[in-house]
């Protein structure tokens, strides 16, 4: 209104649509809440940072605000272009081979490392790497694989993702990297959105409490000796702001108002910064119509003059080439509006020369120059990586065998039990006796790649399963189990059979996808096989116990209707043999674990829809127990 009746004074004619627009995007910065910094401040950091400013040239300053991918730069490449960071996009990883070694990338750091710091005389600081550590450091061959967020978010137990978050840094610093781009704070309200189970819930607490749980696992709690210590890797919130409020359409526009943006999309992001989180990362998604990458209102209004962040805001991958005016190589826009370093995955080069015309030119000013590359130096000196030396010489680097450890993936595992929501238990039919002949039946059923989904060694999931090691499938775990207590268990994933089993599993779902890819314009599960043979086994008397995977709460009537017993299990990751830690007795016949999942959003009664259907199947919160 205000803009509009401005417009009109000055005596421009525009359209009402355009002015609606400008109007309803303004951002009121004195509306949203102070955030109470973690770390005091510290002057003698900050002489630190003034100090080192002072020794860099406009070209050193503008490589920190540049990020490569590892697939397009090599180290000998920083003696010209002195990037602060690299990353390996979800497709990348050393010597072009996605299943490198984890010593492969070790070597890659070390070497990343001294070409960073063997340019001569001032302004030296090491490189940064930055890896999509999201379940598990899950571009390594041999890492533990961690159910997707929207498990943990049934899991209801922040503990847990405190500890997730502890062996997830763990594992990254074993292979010599830096810094993970997770966790993911989006508060989904759409379930067709192909990032849904990146986020942990549809609940604002609920990613509240995780954020703060996960980015001190990651980074240890801050004011403490274990704060970014060798144990410990730099976290980024993402995806600031808004993500998960785009109508189930990746990269699309949030049109919440400003209220719900602040209380329902930032409550992720308020809770990891009075934590400690190091960097954040700028939202492919719009705001009302405006690319995040260029809305400076909450990137720097709102972001550092209301939250207070004083670390590193990078953005998306290319993400500034979406912003009026902008290309992949050129982006002065981005970080005027408070955008500190641009992923820049292949065109780094263009890039740096462009931007750094632009502060020849004055495009880019002094100060906010100084301002970003000062923020990169807080974060890499409260990293700790001007002493640390080398990637292989820190203390757990190299130590491949904590790499999918047996203590590892026993957290994995019981992170499974955890995340599993019984939706339906007909006459009680589980908890089953492990002496019964089982058969697993369904295309899940020993199917490693599906339960891991996307973001597993490669960036959609298409490794085949014999390359996710360590894992065990669901029937794997279900035959270990069953064997044991005297029983058998039949593997059939078409569900034919030699011996009439005493009831069957039936593992079903999606197939795995990664953000856009996994768009879908409607919750329906085109899986006609695996329901026929659900009603098929019913129809000769065999009980049915339904197992779905899937990143996301589905329309599945017909399946519930014909099974006994209904479990979602969301995509588990790589420890299956947590289904079968619930669903049978012990040997002795007692209890050895019940369900405690609960939905992180709320179960449709339709195919489609906004995610939130005003009457769901079940609702937000819903969950079976043996005990009740
Ligand atoms: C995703 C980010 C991710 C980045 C680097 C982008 O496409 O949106 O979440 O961190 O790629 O892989
Ligand atoms: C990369 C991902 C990235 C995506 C963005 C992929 O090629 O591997 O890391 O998130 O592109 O579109």
């Amino acid at each position: 209104m205000k803009v509009a009746a401005a417009l009109s004074a000055l005596g421009l004619i525009v359209s009402a649509q355009v002015a609606a627009a400008a109007a309803v995007a303004a951002v009121h910065p004195a509306d949203w809440p102070h955030v109470t910094p973690a770390l005091p401040a510290d002057p003698r950091l900050e002489a630190r940072i003034a100090a080192l400013l002072a020794r860099m040239t406009p070209a050193e300053k503008v490589g920190q605000l540049i990020q490569a991918d590892i697939g397009s730069i090599t180290p000998d490449d920083l003696s010209h272009y002195p990037l602060g960071s690299v990353l390996n996009g979800g497709n990348v990883a050393p010597n072009d081979d996605k299943l490198a070694s984890p010593r492969e990338w070790l070597a890659l750091a070390d070497r990343f490392y001294a070409a960073s710091t063997a340019r001569a005389g001032r302004g030296v600081i090491p490189v940064m790497w930055a890896t999509d550590a999201v379940h598990g450091h899950n571009n390594i061959p041999g890492a533990t694989l961690f159910p997707h967020n929207i498990g943990l978010g049934a899991a209801r137990d922040p503990a847990l993702v405190r500890r997730i978050g502890a062996i997830t840094a763990l594992e990254v610093r074993v292979t010599g990297l830096d810094w993970t781009f997770a966790p993911t704070l989006a508060v989904v309200r759409d379930a067709r959105w192909g990032r849904t189970y990146e986020s942990y819930s549809g609940n604002p607490r609920l990613v509240a409490a995780y954020a703060a749980a996960m980015v001190e696992g990651l980074q240890g709690r801050p004011g403490r000796p274990e704060f970014l210590d060798a144990a410990h890797v730099v976290a980024t919130a993402k995806h600031f702001l808004g993500d998960g409020g785009t109508g189930g359409h990746d990269e699309g526009d949030n049109s919440a108002s400003e209220a719900e943006l602040r209380e329902v999309d930032a409550a992720g992001h308020i809770a990891a910064i009075a934590a400690g989180v190091q960097t954040m990362m700028a939202s492919f998604s719009s705001w009302r119509g405006v690319k995040m990458h260029g809305n400076r209102a909450l990137l720097t209004d709102v972001l550092r003059g209301r939250f207070g962040f004083d670390g590193v805001l990078i953005g998306d991958w290319n993400g500034h080439e979406q912003l009026p005016g902008c290309r992949a190589a050129s982006c002065a826009a981005a970080i005027d509006a408070g955008v500190d370093v641009l992923m820049a995955p292949s065109e780094w080069r263009e890039l740096f020369d462009n931007t750094l015309a632009q502060v020849q030119r004055g495009e880019i000013s002094a100060t906010r120059l100084d301002e970003a590359v000062g923020r990169v130096l807080r974060v890499k000196l409260r990293a700790h990586l001007d002493a640390e030396g080398p990637p292989s010489v820190r203390r757990f680097a190299g130590h491949f065998e904590l790499l999918g450890s047996p203590v590892h993936r026993a957290l994995a595992r019981q992170a499974v039990r955890e995340s599993l929501v019984l939706l339906k238990n007909r006459g009680s039919l589980l908890p089953l006796s492990p002496r019964m002949r089982v058969l697993v039946a369904g295309e899940g059923a020993d199917n490693v790649r599906q339960q891991c989904g996307g973001w597993t060694i490669d960036w959609q999931g298409t490794m085949p399963s014999a390359d996710i090691r360590p894992a065990e499938s669901i029937y794997a775990g279900i035959r270990a189990a069953v064997t044991a207590a005297g029983g058998s268990a039949q593997l059939s994933p078409s569900g034919e059979f030699s011996v009439r089993p005493d009831v069957a599993f039936v593992v079903f779902g999606e197939q795995p996808y990664a953000e856009g890819a996994g768009d879908v314009p409607s919750l329906a599960l085109h899986d006609q096989q695996d329901l026929a043979l659900m009603r098929h086994l019913k129809a000769e008397g065999i009980a049915v116990v339904a197992v779905l995977l899937s990143g996301r709460p589905l329309w599945i009537d017909a399946e519930l209707a014909a099974a006994d017993a209904f479990i979602a299990a969301w995509l588990p990751g790589a420890e299956g043999g947590g289904v079968a830690d619930v669903v049978f007795r012990a040997v002795d016949g007692s209890l050895s674990h019940d369900f405690r999942g609960r939905l992180p959003l709320p179960w449709p009664r339709a195919p489609a829809g906004d995610g939130a259907p005003a009457t769901p199947r079940f609702p937000f919160g819903y969950g079976l127990r043996y005990g009740k």
